[in-house]
């Protein structure tokens, strides 16, 4: 007598595997990398540091972090033979789609490809830490008309990507919301892009294509492009010159309520493992605000609080970390298809951690499924 499989759809609560990255639990709405909660590192340490902590294990003393700090300023520049693959480019294809060109171009020039070793895994990891950034804010660039602007070595990694964007030294309160981002953005356990990475990895091929792979999966709008999605939500809902915030919170429930009749998923809101609040909304939200002071456009806050008044009437579901990302980017005067991109510069480091401990506990990953097709029959 054959028995029913039990299946797990979206592999929703199978635990795969186990993983000293981070730790995401629900229950407590807390999100710690290496043992440290997300929203303290935030506040106190610079993207660098955490970096160095997703891989190392540790946060860096002053002599891992100068190492690390030389190397990311000595490897910032545009190659220039990247720079024309990318020229080739069509400017309407996605950004995403260039990131992902970018790592395949670094993985068919690297000459430690077939080399796992941890020394040269982190090497690489380094390596795309440095030169990620340079290719989103070229690719914003040349979109728009502009030139490349060149690093500056003098600047920090946040400052230098906010720099090669704007050709501007930006704000302190705009450099402090953009590394709470990219701290916010670094690691998530198993989501679908590190996953992704941890199965490419799992059949023990190079780190670049288990990065390609990974920047696959985080362009889809359940995943990273959320955060471009919710800018696209606020651009079609639109703000009204002279409207007051309660105006624009009416407007903005009148949409979602109508959204929601019509059973639309809407971005921004929901998660797979968080269902009573993500643990890093309150502390992105608070950089949201912060952004939305410095440029002055209380306008906008209206429609941020309306919709997500009326989903969590409606539904109950609350925003995720895309939900204030998106706007906080747009508002530091990103365009909207780049806003993934910079998830990607910070989700390489989580990517990388997991490609490295995945390689240094391997299993092939390899699931089973349940056939429902036809029965076996006769070729006629
Ligand atoms: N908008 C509207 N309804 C939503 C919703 C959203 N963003 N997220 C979940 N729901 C509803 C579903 O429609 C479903 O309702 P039903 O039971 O009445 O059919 C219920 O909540 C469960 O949703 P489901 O998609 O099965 O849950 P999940 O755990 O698979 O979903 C997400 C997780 C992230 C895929 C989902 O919340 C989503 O699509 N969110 C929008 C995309 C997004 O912001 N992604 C970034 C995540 S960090």
């Amino acid at each position: 007598m054959s028995t029913t499989p039990e299946i797990h759809k979206g592999l929703a609560g199978v635990i795969a595997d186990e993983t000293a990255i981070s730790k995401v639990n629900a229950d407590t709405n807390s999100l710690l990398y290496r043992g440290y909660p997300v929203q303290d590192l935030a506040s106190t340490k610079t993207f660098e540091e955490v970096a160095l902590l997703l891989w190392d294990g540790e946060l860096p003393d002053t002599a891992r972090l100068k190492e690390f700090e030389d190397f990311e300023r000595a490897h910032r520049s545009l190659d220039a033979d990247l720079k024309k693959i990318i020229d080739d480019l069509p400017t309407d294809c996605h950004p995403m789609d260039v990131c992902r060109t970018a790592v395949s171009f670094w993985g068919a020039c690297d000459a430690d490809s077939e080399d796992s070793s941890p020394e040269a895994e982190m090497h690489k990891a380094w390596q795309l830490f440095a030169s990620m950034p340079a290719v989103v804010c070229y690719d914003q660039r040349r979109r728009r008309g502009e030139d490349p602007v060149p690093p500056r070595e003098d600047l920090d990694y946040c400052d230098n990507f906010l720099w090669m964007a704007f050709e501007k030294i930006p704000a302190p309160e705009v450099k402090e919301a953009f590394k709470v981002s990219m701290v916010l953005y670094a690691e998530h356990s198993f989501n679908a892009s590190t996953f992704t990475a941890r199965v490419i990895t799992s059949s023990l091929s190079d780190l670049h294509s288990a990065v390609c792979g990974a920047i696959g999966a985080l362009k889809g709008p359940l995943h990273g492009g959320a955060n471009e999605a919710v800018q696209h939500t606020f651009d079609e809902i639109g703000v009204i010159q002279g409207e007051s915030q309660a105006e624009a919170k009416t407007r903005a429930k009148a949409w979602m309520d109508d959204a929601l009749a019509q059973k639309k998923k809407v971005m921004g809101f929901g998660h797979r493992v968080y269902k009573n609040g993500d643990s890093r909304v309150p502390t992105m939200q608070k950089s949201f605000f912060d952004m939305v002071e410095h440029f002055n456009r209380h306008d906008i806050i209206g429609l941020y609080q309306g919709l997500a008044e009326s989903m969590d009437e409606v539904k109950g579901i609350k925003p995720n970390l895309d939900y204030p990302a998106g706007p906080t980017y747009h508002l530091m005067g990103f365009d909207t298809p780049t806003f993934t991109p910079i998830f990607v510069c910070s989700r390489l480091t989580g990517w990388t951690a997991h490609i490295m401990e995945q390689r240094a506990q391997n299993s092939l990953i390899r699931p089973l499924s349940a056939y429902n097709g036809v029965d076996e029959r006769k070729v006629p």
